[in-house]
């Protein structure tokens, strides 16, 4: 029990943990330990050195810079969407060490969004525009599955939240659409490829630096998405038909995200990385986290949009 514990100390998040044997005796973080964490983990988006990257930037192949344009974009748009839709959350506490936690997790989102509105102005070169006018430029480069996923899912999960905090049902949708779906399937599947691939050319070492963090932080908020759900779904065993229901919806959405323009959805490939292995990576972390839930999941693979 100790060495699972363990496992979790730097993240949280249980699909961390390699061994699937571990699985069924894993202690979760609770939010105050989640929030101890946060204070250990700061970081701060405003003094990463981009330097390098600049001159990186400059060097690319235009398949590494149309690819990266195109990916960073579902992350700076999804940062912004995330941090002005988790208000409901916020107000859906439920006693003040949640609260505490959650409203370390508005700030986080809010300082990825930072991150990656720095990395616009200061490494791509939109320095002509203010946030607002960027992000409205970057967004062009969204699909209808993003928009479909972000604008409209998320956000009527959000209102739901907002007209009823005290809504278990909406709470547990929410968490499962933002937590499991945005945070532990797209956003950290997409930070796998991105990170695996910078790493391996050497380029961009700012970047990934902050990239990494954003990685860290979204680790520890799919832990809270973790805990809450498995808690809900023990006191109240309907909830978890609640929780696949709505992964069911989501999740040929969320694959739609990951495809690169112009690709087949069932077929595409990107810097060497297939649509069978990035969808597996995504399975995998869903599966092992779905397991310490208590709700299996028996819906299809998400493999094809
Ligand atoms: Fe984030
Ligand atoms: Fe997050």
């Amino acid at each position: 029990m100790a060495a699972t514990l363990l496992d979790l100390t730097q993240q949280g998040d249980v699909a961390t943990i390699s061994d699937e044997s571990k699985l069924d005796k894993v202690k979760l973080l609770r939010p105050q330990q989640l929030y101890e964490l946060w204070e250990r983990q700061q970081w701060l988006s405003q003094e990463i050195d981009f330097s390098q990257d600049v001159e990186d930037w400059t060097n690319l192949t235009d398949e590494e810079r149309e690819w990266f344009v195109w990916g960073m974009s579902a992350f700076f748009i999804g940062e912004e969407r995330v941090t002005t839709q988790f208000s409901g959350l916020v107000m859906a506490y439920e006693d003040e060490q949640e609260e505490a936690f959650l409203t370390t997790q508005q700030v986080d989102e809010a300082r990825h969004m930072q991150f990656f509105d720095r990395f616009y102005r200061e490494v791509v070169g939109m320095r002509d525009a203010d946030i607002r006018e960027r992000l409205a430029r970057v967004r062009r480069n969204v699909n209808d599955a993003f928009v479909k996923l972000f604008d409209e899912a998320l956000v009527e999960a959000g209102q739901r939240l907002i007209a009823d905090p005290t809504s278990v049902e909406a709470k547990v949708d929410f968490v499962t659409a933002y937590h499991m779906v945005i945070e532990g399937t797209l956003a950290l599947t997409g930070q796998w490829t991105i990170t695996d691939y910078w790493e391996k050319t050497g380029k961009m070492p700012g970047f990934l630096e902050g990239f990494k963090n954003v990685a860290r932080d979204e680790h520890r908020h799919v832990a809270y998405g973790t805990w809450y759900l498995k808690r809900a779904c023990a006191e109240n065993g309907a909830l978890a038909d609640r929780v696949r229901a709505t992964l069911g919806e989501l999740l040929p959405i969320a694959s739609g995200v990951l495809v690169p323009p112009g690709q087949d959805p069932n077929d595409w490939e990107l810097l060497g990385y297939t649509s069978e292995q990035v969808n597996k990576f995504a399975f995998t972390a869903l599966t092992r986290r779905l397991k310490v839930i208590g709700v299996p999941l028996v819906a299809a693979e998400p493999a094809a949009a």
